[in-house]
């Protein structure tokens, strides 16, 4: 039966993904990720009438310019500052992420990170692998900042940031946090968290959590400035965004000791890494895989699907994208999801 509709896939999918997809429309599917340029973007997407994407892919309104044709873009992530959200509405263009199913995997990864850096786990292992044990180890050596019975402070309090508070409890940990608008009073209790100024929380906190969406306003929210708040004892966690944070002066906190460690899973630019991060022992860097463990990535990716089919009048929910970011397209409430 021929298909009415063609989408893009802009890297591999789960194969089961793929043929819930195929069971509707054509498909072409890219067999890698690949940061492409406007002018390539602009060609793939002129060409059908959907297409899942991901944070390399830019979606800006250049790409889009002229394009009659396309429907719906179904972004696989929670975050989307890869969209440029009103050039897209303005074409009348669907937009669609991938919240909630994400939640509890990042949040575990952020305790990860927190951990490995505060316990300085990659830098023993490295040393171990290198062949370096060989006795006389001393007592004070490998000694790390504890994470039990300190202050946790989680930048940037949405879904995110509360799985992550919530798993304090059993590190028994205070947990204090900022975010442009404060939580109810009952999430508060239900996350036992304090909502401090940013300036408190850079100070008080023994691990930060950088949890906040990335945005212009967001750009450099940690920066030298806010490194010299925080205690020569603390680390630093980003699962957040790269940009949030400026890697220059992360890596000089962290060289010259007035920042003792950090967990990093996005960067400035990436897939580049600040040369200075990555020499330095006391960062723990991933790959911004905050996200991939097999069942979440694999729900990421079914609910892009999910979005797209509905958005293309296909499915269960035909007309209605799951998780659509400009309903004002469809007739909803605009702005903030
Ligand atoms: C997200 O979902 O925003 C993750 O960071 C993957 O991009």
């Amino acid at each position: 039966m021929s298909k009415s509709h063609s989408v893009w896939v802009s890297r591999p999918l789960f194969p089961e993904v793929l043929a819930s997809l195929a069971r509707y429309v054509e498909l072409s599917v890219e067999n890698k990720e690949t940061k492409r340029t406007p002018e390539q973007l602009h060609e793939k997407l002129a060409a059908v009438d959907g297409a899942i994407v991901g944070l390399s892919d830019r979606i800006e309104a250049s790409v889009l310019a002229g394009n009659r044709r396309l429907r719906v873009i179904a972004n696989l992530g929670v975050g989307y500052n890869n969209l440029d959200l009103p050039a897209l509405t303005a074409a009348g263009i669907l937009a669609t992420n991938t919240p909630d199913v994400l939640t509890q995997t990042t949040a575990d990864y952020a305790w990860a990170l927190m951990l490995a850096a505060a316990r300085r786990v990659s830098s023993a292992e490295r040393w171990l692998r290198a062949g370096r044990w060989r006795g006389g180890m001393r007592f004070d050596d490998w000694l790390g900042v504890d994470v039990h019975g300190k202050t946790l402070g989680i930048l940037g309090m949405g879904r995110i940031g509360q799985a992550v508070a919530r798993r304090a409890v059993g590190f028994d940990m205070r947990v204090i946090y900022h975010n442009r608008s404060r939580l109810p009073e009952a999430t508060e209790r239900e996350c036992r968290a304090e909502w401090v100024e940013k300036a408190d929380l850079l100070k008080r906190s023994d691990h930060l959590v950088l949890v906040l969406p990335y945005s212009a306003q967001n750009h450099h929210a940690i920066g030298a400035a806010e490194l010299a708040q925080m205690k020569p004892t603390a680390v630093l966690v980003n699962i957040a965004r790269g940009g949030i944070v400026d890697d220059a002066a992360l890596a000089a906190a962290l060289r010259e000791g007035t920042l003792a460690a950090a967990g990093l899973d996005v960067f400035e630019g990436e897939p580049s890494v600040n040369p200075a991060l990555r020499e330095l022992e006391n960062a723990v860097l991933s790959p911004h895989i905050a996200s991939a463990s097999a069942d979440t990535r694999r729900a990421m990716a079914q609910l892009a699907a999910d979005n797209l089919l509905a958005a293309l009048g296909y499915g269960p929910n035909a007309g209605h994208p799951p998780s659509l970011l400009n309903p004002q397209l469809l007739g909803g409430q605009g702005g903030e999801t």
